[in-house]
């Protein structure tokens, strides 16, 4: 179950439908996806992605996507910290930012246009809609490690624009889950 944090208000949000609610009245859509039959940890992609079929055909439907893979991102992930700075800045998509969680934790800070910087740390079972436009960055909590399936709408339109706003850089990536150290290179 997602975390929402709002640190300039020292707020904490845990509550599944409070979370959802904070969620929806940002513009962000949040649910829990649970397998249409069990699929292990180790299951290929194509596994992951038939057993959640149902769920992914509906949200392709909704919301205009036409594709679906799995990113697998380890501690050992060549290239890993290259990655991660590249989201860690804060940007923005031309397109929605889909992710279901599969393994692994992290956290997503979004700045509204007018309203506070907030986090939402995501685990396992977590769907998150950040829609186009949306001033956001990402971190991995300390275990630096993450499988999640990714939705698109156009796989050109999810090239990260920068802000440059520098307010990324007043937050910690901190985590509130079994690894809590930043894990910002
Ligand atoms: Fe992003």
């Amino acid at each position: 179950m997602a975390v929402v944090r709002v640190p300039e208000q020292k707020r904490k949000i845990d509550d599944p439908a409070e979370v959802t609610a904070f969620l929806a009245e940002a513009d962000i859509d949040y649910e829990r996806w649970t397998p249409s039959r069990p699929v292990s940890d180790s299951a290929s992609a194509e596994d992951v992605l038939d057993a959640y079929r149902t769920e992914i055909d509906a949200l392709k439907a909704r919301g205009g996507y036409v594709t679906a893979d799995v990113v697998d991102v380890k501690p050992d992930t060549p290239g890993l910290d290259a990655m991660l700075l590249k989201f860690s800045r804060e940007h923005w998509h031309d397109e929605d930012e889909v992710r279901f969680i599969l393994e692994g934790r992290g956290v997503f800070h979004v700045h509204p246009k007018d309203g506070p910087v907030f986090a939402i740390e995501v685990e396992k079972g977590d769907l998150i809609r950040v829609p186009r436009g949306t001033w956001h960055w990402f971190d991995l909590c300390a275990d630096r490690r993450i499988r999640a399936i990714r939705l698109f709408q156009d796989v050109a339109g999810w090239t990260p624009r920068y802000t440059e706003s520098g307010v990324d850089k007043g937050f910690e990536p901190v985590c509130l889950g079994p690894a809590d150290i930043p894990a910002r290179a």
